[in-house]
């Protein structure tokens, strides 16, 4: 599943970074969310060790390292990965960007990092409990986990009807063939799980749970009300349910 995975993000890569366009500025949680910068639910990261995984094109370690930080990304995508290395550079900051399965943290220090982040990645995670305690195991002892998710609610409604069309009881592997504009087809695979999965995960890979924020932000900067993604995130809808949702654990 993970070569789909990868191979779906290789070939989406170049659009999704075009049409979606996240700021550097601060590290962004996700659709009309507001990002870090307005949160401070980090704090200072100014010479904090922060590992981010499923980094995409790098926008959340860049904004972290302008801050301060001593940035790892990882990524299993060499597209999103390339794009990620690119715009340090733009941006003249150091990052290391590395690609790696996210599913284990094989190689990785163990108490080491200060914040694990991680923004609208592990819904590609087959197994959350398992690379969840790989995150608390390279956490140092009182470091923090940060994360967002496609809000599972949000997930289960269509963006068409808005009527609920998927089954929120079951949680379960989504497999789609997509036909793009230009008449290729490509293999969009992901899961879909419960709110109480999620916590059940972080509490049994040893995390207390600090915060679960439900956002609807209509001031945040982002690009998600423009092109493709008015479909995705149609104003009516995301008026009624907010398309993100953001914990806050610590170990
Ligand atoms: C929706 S993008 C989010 C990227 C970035 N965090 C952002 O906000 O733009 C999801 C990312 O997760 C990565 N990903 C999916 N499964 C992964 C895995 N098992 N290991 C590492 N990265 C993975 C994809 O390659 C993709 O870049």
């Amino acid at each position: 599943m993970t070569k789909e995975i990868e191979k779906w993000w290789n070939e989406a890569s170049k659009s999704y970074q075009e049409s979606s366009q996240i700021e550097t500025k601060s590290a962004h949680y996700g659709p009309y969310a507001p990002n870090e910068n307005k949160y401070r639910m980090l704090g200072n990261v100014k010479g904090k060790r922060i590992l981010e995984i499923g980094c995409g094109g790098g926008q959340c370690s860049i904004a972290f390292a302008k801050q301060g930080a001593k940035c790892t990304g990882l990524d299993l995508s060499s597209d999103q990965l390339k794009h990620a290395e690119d715009l340090a550079k733009k941006n003249k900051v150091s990052v290391k960007f590395q690609k790696h399965d996210i599913q284990s943290l094989g190689g990785f220090r163990s108490n080491y990092y200060d914040i694990v982040f991680s923004a609208f990645a592990l819904q590609y995670i087959p197994d959350l409990t398992r690379c969840f305690k790989e995150i608390f195991r390279v956490l140092r002892k009182g470091g923090l986990f940060a994360f967002s998710f496609e809000h599972p609610f949000y997930s289960s409604i269509s963006t068409v009807t808005f009527r609920v069309d998927k089954n929120y009881n079951k949680s379960e592997k989504i497999k789609e063939i997509e036909t793009w504009p230009d008449g290729s087809k490509h293999t969009f695979v992901a899961y879909r799980r419960k709110v109480s999965e999620i916590f059940g995960s972080l509490l049994k890979a040893g995390f207390s749970i600090e915060n679960i924020i439900e956002p609807f932000d209509r001031k945040s900067e982002n690009a998600w009300r423009k092109g493709y993604w008015k479909k995705i995130y149609p104003k009516k809808l995301i008026e009624m349910i907010g398309p993100t949702i953001i914990f806050k654990a610590r170990k």
